[in-house]
């Protein structure tokens, strides 16, 4: 359930108007529904409230200060992944103590960040990354608490780019090999080893291949508990998926079911890191065509976002789904909706079937509240846009549009270069 419908032919957040939004802080622009993401992390949630948990959402997916504000004021925590989005967490407002950093590739002054701040849980991805956890820990003067990302080996059944759990992906430690590196860990005196880590992958559709993992997990867990190693948490990761098109993704409670089942007699702490299902239909970019090109039999619609706006479609061809801001009822024809970037990559859809769009309409970029303005970038020169979030009647921008002076900040041309 989201709050983007349409009031007499007009797209509506919530109780405001998106061409009134447009109006006023110009295009293009992120859109999010403050009623829609606390429904979404309340339905996540509230879907495990009866054993011991956290939900630390994937702040990758989002890490505008007001979404993790949210969050935040909710109950929640934080995964993270670098040291530039534990900064931004505790900016929001985090409490450290929700906080748990995943990622292959910490550095010692990441680390050191990160222990300093009293974060929850590291979780390791490599047998030198434990290391590196025990010698920052001993150089800080404060233990490490850690679990391993085990890699199980299960296919999440979903785009290769965003499956992580299997035996050629770069992530985790080989579910195998775990035991022993659990060993090693454990006989270093700056890490405090409380838990084992798991995520398969992103925009799953089915609860099956979560299960399968987490079968696999707790022989490890049963394993490492009889050889004296205490864990008392698990962090099972995100990767619960929406639906862009057609998929039908269980509902955050039939995951959840599948999972306590699973787990049922256990006393292990849940730890669970979603980031899609929280914020991907709580968003929208919202764009205006600027020119339409017919070129032989093809329709292409012009619009002024573009990939370096929202990188999905041109990254993994995924779905976004193309609505009008005002449903005018014209016939529907078959077209490109392209950006403004010089490159064939720069499309959001392909001979999509649309409205017969006009120039200097509004388009609304549906589901893109994951994954979008958090992969932006600034290619082409074109400056970031802004995010606005609804709450009931109101708007507010929650991040500004980047300027030209945004564009050049920190670049410098070296007095040796004269001006021609
Ligand atoms: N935990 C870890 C360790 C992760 O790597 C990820 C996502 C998550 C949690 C959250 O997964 P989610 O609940 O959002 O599926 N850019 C891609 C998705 C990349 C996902 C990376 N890891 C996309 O736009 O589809």
């Amino acid at each position: 359930m989201h709050h983007f419908t349409y009031i007499n032919n007009e797209l509506f957040c919530e109780d405001v108007s998106v061409a009134d939004i447009a109006d006023q802080v110009g295009t293009p622009f992120y859109l999010y529904s403050h009623a829609t993401l606390k429904q979404h992390f309340r339905a996540f949630d509230g879907a495990f409230s009866d054993i011991n948990h956290l939900t630390c959402f994937s702040m990758k997916s989002n890490s505008n200060l007001a979404v993790l504000r949210l969050v935040g004021s909710e109950g929640g925590g934080v995964d993270i992944v670098s040291a530039g989005e534990l900064y931004r967490a505790l900016q929001a407002g985090i409490d450290p103590k929700k906080i748990v950093y995943s990622g292959v590739g910490k550095r010692d002054e990441d680390i050191e960040y990160a222990l300093k701040a009293g974060i929850f849980m590291f979780n390791a991805e490599s047998a030198q990354e434990i290391v590196r956890l025990n010698h920052v820990g001993g150089k800080v003067g404060r233990k490490a608490r850690i679990a391993i990302r085990v890699n199980p080996d299960v296919d999440p059944k979903t785009h290769p780019y965003i499956s992580t759990g299997l035996k050629e992906n770069k992530f985790g430690i080989d579910i195998n090999d775990a035991p022993r590196q659990y060993m090693v860990a454990a006989g270093l005196e700056n890490l405090d080893v409380a838990g084992v880590d798991c995520h398969i992958g992103s925009q799953l559709t089915q609860v099956g291949p979560f299960v399968d993992a987490l079968k696999k997990v707790k022989i490890l867990i049963s394993g490492l508990r009889n050889a004296g190693i205490k864990i008392n948490c698990l962090d099972i990761g995100g990767g619960l998926g929406i639906t862009y098109k057609e998929e039908e993704p269980p509902h955050p409670v039939e995951y959840a079911q599948a999972i306590k089942e699973e787990l049922s007699g256990s006393d292990l702490t849940l730890i669970l890191e979603p980031g899609r299902v929280i914020v991907g239909n709580a968003g929208i970019l919202v764009t205006r065509v600027i020119y339409t090109k017919t070129t032989g039999e093809k329709t292409f619609f012009v619009v002024d976002a573009a990939m370096n706006d929202l990188m999905r479609p041109s990254l993994y061809d995924s779905y976004h789904e193309i609505k009008p801001v005002k449903w005018l009822g014209r016939p529907r024809l078959k077209a490109d909706i392209v950006g403004p970037i010089c490159e064939s990559g720069d499309f959001f859809a392909k001979s999509r079937e649309v409205e017969s769009f006009e120039s200097g309409e509004l388009m609304a970029i549906m589901s893109a509240g994951a994954y979008g303005f958090s992969m932006s970038s600034v290619y082409n020169s074109r400056p970031r846009a802004c995010e606005v979030m609804v709450k009931d009647d109101h708007f507010y921008t929650i991040r500004a549009r980047e300027t030209y002076e945004d564009l050049i900040r920190g670049e410098v041309i070296p007095d040796f270069m004269e001006k021609a």
